[in-house]
C-alpha cells in the first residue's frame, strides 16, 4: 500500500443527507410529523444534492418513522433536490409509487445473522425482493440506490470477510442498481480497511457507483473518508448534527455529522456545493425537539463560537 499523498484527491463531493432517515430512525425521543418537515425543509436549501427523507418500512420495525407518507407528501420538494425514501419490499414501493417518490434505496447486509434480524430474511432472500422492487421502480423512471450494512463488522458475526461484501455488491450492481453504499453500520472500521475493501469493489464496480456510509462509533469516521477519498471515492452519507447517535445511550452508533464532514472537506479545499451554516441551522431548529445534545463536533464548535 502506498503512503497517504493527499494530492490526488477528488476534486468534488457529493455528500448524501441521511438525518431525517437514519438519524431519526435511532432517536428515541418522539419527533412531530411538523418539526421533521421544518427540518427536511431547512436542509433543502442548503445546497445538498441527495437527502434521505424518510423510510417506507414497517411502522412495527420502526414506530419514529411511521408517518412516512405524509412527511413526504409535505415536504417541499427543491429542484435539483433528489428525495431518496427508504423501501424494503414490493409494498414499501407501492407506498413510495403513491406518494410521488422518485428516488428509492433498497438495503441488505453482508452477514447473515444481521439481515435476518432487520428484515427477517436471508441475504439470497433480500436480493430476491430488491431484484423485483429494482425492476419495478425503474419501469417507474426512479433512481434506485443499495444500502449494504455490516461491511466491516458485525454485530453478531464480527469479522466480515471482503468477499462477502464483494459478493453482495456485484449482486446489487448487476440488478441495475445506480449507486451502492457500502456501510460500517456498527463504526468499527479503520482507514486500512477502507483502502482494503474499496480496492477489491473497484476491481468489479467502476468508483462512480460506489458510496461510503460511516458510523462515527468510535471516532474514526472522518479518518476512513480520508481514505476513501484516497481511493478516489467521492460520495459520503452524512447525518446532520450527527443524529442517530445519543451519548447517554450506552452503544449508540451516530452517523458521521454532515457539519463535520463538510468542515473536513472544504478544509482540504473539495467542493461539495453544501453551505455549512444552511445545515448547522437545520440540525439547531430540530435539537429542540431532541432529549439530548447534538454529537456533531463542527457543530458544537460554531454554536460555541457564536454564542462568544
Ligand atoms: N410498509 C408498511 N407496512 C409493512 C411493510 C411496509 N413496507 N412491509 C410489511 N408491512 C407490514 C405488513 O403489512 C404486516 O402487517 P400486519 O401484521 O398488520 O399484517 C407486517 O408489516 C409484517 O409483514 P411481513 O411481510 O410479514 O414482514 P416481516 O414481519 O417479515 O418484516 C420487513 C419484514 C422488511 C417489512 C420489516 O422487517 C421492516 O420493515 N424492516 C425495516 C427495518 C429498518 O428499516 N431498519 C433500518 C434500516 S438499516
Ligand atoms: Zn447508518
Amino acid at each position: 500500500m502506498s503512503a497517504l499523498s493527499l494530492t490526488n484527491l477528488p476534486p468534488r463531493v457529493k455528500v448524501v443527507e441521511v438525518g431525517p432517515r437514519d438519524g431519526l430512525q435511532n432517536e428515541k425521543a418522539h419527533i412531530s410529523t411538523a418539526d421533521k418537515i421544518r427540518y427536511i425543509d431547512l436542509l433543502s436549501e442548503s445546497g445538498l444534492a441527495v437527502i434521505e427523507a424518510t423510510s417506507f418500512v414497517s411502522p412495527k420495525a420502526i414506530p419514529q418513522l411511521s408517518d412516512a407518507d405524509e412527511v413526504f407528501r409535505s415536504i417541499k420538494k427543491r429542484d435539483g433536490v433528489t428525495y431518496l425514501v427508504l423501501v424494503p419490499n414490493e409494498k414499501g414501493l407501492n407506498r413510495a409509487i403513491d406518494a410521488g417518490v422518485r428516488a428509492i434505496a433498497v438495503f441488505t447486509a453482508a452477514s447473515e445473522t444481521f439481515t435476518k434480524r432487520n428484515i427477517n430474511m436471508t441475504i439470497e432472500e433480500s436480493l430476491d425482493v430488491f431484484g423485483a422492487v429494482t425492476r419495478r421502480a425503474r419501469e417507474a423512471g426512479m433512481w434506485v440506490r443499495g444500502y449494504i450494512s455490516t461491511c466491516f463488522g458485525c454485530p453478531y458475526e464480527g469479522k466480515v470477510p471482503v468477499e462477502n461484501v464483494v459478493r453482495v455488491a456485484e449482486s446489487l450492481a448487476e440488478m441495475g442498481i445506480d449507486e451502492i453504499s457500502i456501510g460500517d453500520t456498527i463504526g468499527v472500521a479503520t482507514p486500512n480497511q477502507v483502502v482494503e475493501l474499496s480496492a477489491a469493489l473497484q476491481t468489479h464496480l467502476p468508483v462512480e457507483r460506489l458510496a461510503m456510509h460511516f458510523h462515527d462509533t468510535r471516532g474514526t469516521a472522518l479518518a476512513n473518508i480520508v481514505a476513501a477519498l484516497e481511493m478516489q471515492i467521492a460520495t459520503f452519507d452524512a447525518s446532520s448534527g450527527g443524529l442517530g447517535g445519543c451519548p447517554y445511550a450506552p452503544g449508540a452508533s451516530g452517523n458521521v455529522a454532515t457539519e463535520d464532514v463538510l468542515y473536513l472537506l472544504h478544509g482540504m479545499g473539495i467542493e461539495t456545493g453544501v453551505d455549512l451554516d444552511k445545515v448547522r441551522l437545520a440540525s439547531r431548529t430540530l435539537s429542540g425537539a431532541l432529549d439530548h445534545e447534538l454529537t456533531s463536533k463542527t457543530f458544537k464548535a460554531l454554536e460555541a463560537a457564536a454564542a462568544g
